[in-house]
């Protein structure tokens, strides 16, 4: 289950982010500029650490003049927003369909074992998290996981050795240039 945090810090919020906020609510009407808060949520989460605390999403409404309840029901819907503070190398396992038949539990529990975490938790070096999301769409590529903007398919334990070596090493892309 997740639960809204607070910061303990103030919400990083950016010359360049709020003329950002600017451009993509002038792609909508007067009045329909919450259809522009799903780009928001993600250009201020990927400034603040890769979550939004309660701080972060009241700001998100105040900028959108909507109220605060629209923001979190959103943020809580989708799993890709972060209400707590996130490891650096967040693994986000599909657990549906194809990656269950394919045995993404078991690569999640070898995952989980191997780190000495379970699901959710991270680990004391604040590397490391291990979480399950619903379909990412590569289910060809079973099983799976979203590691930042990238997708790590056809995973095996060895493939998750290797990941976590690289990670540790500082050799994994996070972010996508495209
Ligand atoms: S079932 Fe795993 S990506 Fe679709």
């Amino acid at each position: 289950m997740s639960v809204v945090a607070k910061s303990n810090k103030p919400v990083n919020v950016t010359e360049r982010f709020l003329a950002r906020v600017e451009v993509l609510k002038s792609r909508f009407p007067e009045g329909k500029h919450k259809s522009a808060l799903l780009t928001i949520l993600h250009e201020l989460q990927n400034d603040n650490d890769d979550w939004l605390s309660i701080e972060a999403m009241d700001k998100v409404a105040e900028l959108l003049n909507i109220k605060p309840i629209e923001v979190y029901e959103v943020v809580s819907f989708y799993s890709m927003y972060n209400q707590q503070p996130v490891a650096k190398y967040m693994f986000e396992f599909c657990h549906t369909g194809c990656c269950m038949t394919r045995g993404v539990e078991d690569l999640m529990e070898y995952t989980c074992k191997k780190l000495g975490v379970k699901q959710g938790e991270i680990t004391p070096d604040g590397l490391f998290s291990v979480k399950g999301v619903e379909c990412l769409g590569a289910c060809g590529y079973a099983p799976m996981l979203q590691l930042g903007d990238y997708y790590h398919e056809f995973l095996t334990p060895e493939k998750m050795d290797a990941l976590i070596e690289d990670c540790r090493a500082g050799k994994v892309d996070m972010i996508s240039k495209v």
